[in-house]
């Protein structure tokens, strides 16, 4: 969910509204506001996209200039205009926009019907503004205080009161939240975009602290209510580079970005003829000489450029690397000792289960790498070392862009640790590198030409199935691959490594079914043209992605779409590339709405 709140003297709705539209990309069930309007607190909200909010309040005005306002992605209760936030108590007193989960609103709904308090979503939300009335004795902001000892899970709030209409309160605890510091206005909001337009001075809200707001300026208070002070951070990024430049959905743009953001990542980092600098990360030789064991955690896209990860990782630096999705990571008891470095993977930085992983690590005594996109983000703030990924913002759900720039991360990671160790000589290493540095000008080349990926996404939209396949580094490739298809397409889609599919999926191939097939590994070559015929057999069509001059595999594919050449290691960088292309495509084709597909947000900050 994103959630924003305004205090100044324009009209707030207009002004929400702008700054939710920045956060649609983290939900958009549903959408609402809540406005101090003569005197009293005025909510407006509807289920589906902002746009129906938008046509609401052009129906049904409001005007008052302090207001709060949220964009939702359903947790607890269905997508529904009852279920929408903000929420407000019994006596419409208290309005409150959330994101997060309160873990233990069973319970505290349980003890506020016992006091006669009624409730009318499924939501947990709805405990919120009925306790914060529950405390409230003539002080909003002891009152919040009050009742945030008594929440569980998490939580960024922004709380509107009708008996103290001048002041906007809000806190957060494990879900993101800044403050936006305007000319006499002021904003709080989920993350940065959405204030942009107003500021570049925020306030980078750290777990418990507390914001009071008003006309005159903002406080900021710890969990006992005393005032602390805050450094401004000044956002040096471009408003513009959130929007969509020309392209016709913010994911095509960031496909096209890709060979920009590779070589923004390795800017500073990598360079011919001199040592890697990774200036956020402080290990040593010697404790790294006490590592014995690296684990992968994250989720989603990030987890798969941790599949590589791993193998880049355990190649070059030698040092076992196992990769785990953070949901099941966090249960599973891992062995986890002061031997242990955790490289946490998450481009926004916030995603619950991936921080929890980096939280429980740190605390059994783990190093922690963090490997995020997001400057100021949590896993950010709490890891003992970070590597920024320079994607830029990325808007579309679907992770194309911030997906490369984390391979690139995790070689350089890699390289550094292999250097550090020195498991490879300095030449291996300069030669690693410079092909590195050769990547950005390839994708470009890669995705200068896409007709062939049309056409083949022409003839493919109308597919029920297709199987994505690979052995190696190309198997991580297609696990990502078939993810990216079915995320926007929803064509159902699965991907294995090549060897395995006799072991029970090839019982699903019959005549006609498409299958995409990655070989750019060489020595994996032969093993990877048996698989493949053995599923022509079957009457499969394949589609191959391979190296340019790898016309062997020209044999048994049906179509070949050839990517520049460059180290099988580095393969997947360019090799990720048609894949995206053919989700991208065939997904257009289908007339699906590519950067909102249904279901999906962009940064899941709940379990
Ligand atoms: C969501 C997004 C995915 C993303 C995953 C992990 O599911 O839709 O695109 O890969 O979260 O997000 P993170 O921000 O931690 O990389």
């Amino acid at each position: 969910c994103g959630i924003v709140g305004f205090v100044g003297k324009k009209k707030a709705s207009k002004i929400l509204v702008e700054g939710l539209s920045k956060l649609e990309y983290r939900g958009y069930d549903s959408a609402g506001v809540a406005v101090m309007q003569d005197g009293a607190i005025a909510v407006r909200k509807c289920k589906g996209r902002l746009a129906n909010l938008a046509e609401k309040l052009e129906e049904d005005p409001v005007n008052g200039t302090i207001g709060i306002g949220h964009t939702r992605w359903a947790t607890h209760g269905e997508p529904s205009d009852v279920n929408s936030h903000p929420h407000t108590s019994n006596n419409a007193e208290i309005s409150v926009v959330h994101n997060g989960i309160i873990e233990n609103y069973i319970k505290l709904r349980e003890k506020l019907e016992s006091k006669g308090y009624a409730f009318y979503s499924q939501t947990d939300t709805e405990v919120i503004p009925n306790l914060i009335d529950y405390y409230y004795e003539g002080d909003i902001l002891a009152a919040v205080r009050k009742a945030t000892t008594k929440m569980e899970g998490s939580y960024a709030i922004g709380v509107l009161c009708k008996d103290d209409p001048g002041k906007l309160i809000a806190v957060r605890k494990d879900s993101p939240l800044i403050v936006g510091l305007g000319e006499g206005e002021y904003f709080i909001a989920s993350d940065i975009p959405a204030v942009l337009n107003h500021t570049r001075d925020v306030y980078l809200l750290n777990d418990n602290e507390f914001v009071e707001m008003t006309l005159d300026g903002v406080n900021l208070y710890n969990e006992d209510g005393e005032k602390i002070e805050k450094d401004v951070y000044h956002v040096t990024w471009d408003a513009n580079a959130a929007e969509k430049g020309g392209y016709e959905d913010f994911m095509i743009k960031e496909i096209h970005e890709q060979p920009k953001a590779i070589k923004d990542t390795m800017t500073s980092r990598i360079m011919a003829g001199q040592d890697i600098c990774l200036d956020k990360i402080t290990l040593t030789k010697e404790q790294l000489e006490n590592i014995d064991k690296i684990y992968i955690v994250a989720c989603g896209t990030a987890y798969h450029a941790g599949l590589v990860g791993k193998m880049a990782i355990e190649k070059l630096a030698r040092i076992p690397v196992e990769v785990d999705i953070a949901s099941e990571f966090r249960y599973r008891d891992p062995i986890i000792t002061d031997k242990t470095m955790i490289i946490v993977v998450s481009q926004s930085g916030e995603t619950a289960d991936t921080l929890a992983v980096l939280r429980d690590g740190k605390k059994k005594g783990a190093r922690v790498l963090a490997i995020t996109n997001v400057v100021g983000s949590s896993v950010s703030r709490e890891a003992d070392d970070v590597f920024y990924t320079w994607a830029g913002p990325e808007i579309a759900v679907a992770s194309t862009k911030a997906y490369v720039t984390q391979l690139v991360a995790v070689y350089t990671v890699a390289l550094y640790l292999a250097d550090l160790r020195g498991t490879l000589s300095k030449d291996e290493i300069e030669e690693i590198k410079k092909e590195m540095l050769t990547l950005p000008e390839k994708a470009e080349k890669l995705l200068s030409d896409v007709s062939e990926i049309q056409k083949f996404a022409s003839k493919a939209y109308g597919e029920k199935d297709m199987f994505f396949l690979g052995r190696g580094f190309d198997y991580a490739v297609s696990l990502e691959g078939s993810l990216k298809l079915k995320e926007i397409s929803y064509i159902h889609s699965e991907a294995y490594a090549g060897g395995e599919l006799k072991h029970g999926p090839i019982a699903l191939i019959e005549d006609g079914t498409v299958v995409i097939a990655t070989l750019t590994q060489e020595a994996l070559l032969d093993k990877m043209i048996s698989n493949i015929r053995e599923v022509v057999t079957r009457g499969a069509k394949v589609l191959g992605i391979a190296f340019e001059g790898s016309t062997k595999v020209e044999q048994v594919c049906d179509e070949v779409i050839y990517i520049p050449r460059t180290l099988e290691l580095l393969a997947p960088v360019l090799s990720i590339m048609p894949h995206q292309l053919i989700a991208y495509y065939v997904a257009k084709q289908k007339g699906c709405d590519v950067d909102k597909p249904r279901n999906l947000a962009k940064s899941v900050t709940v379990e």
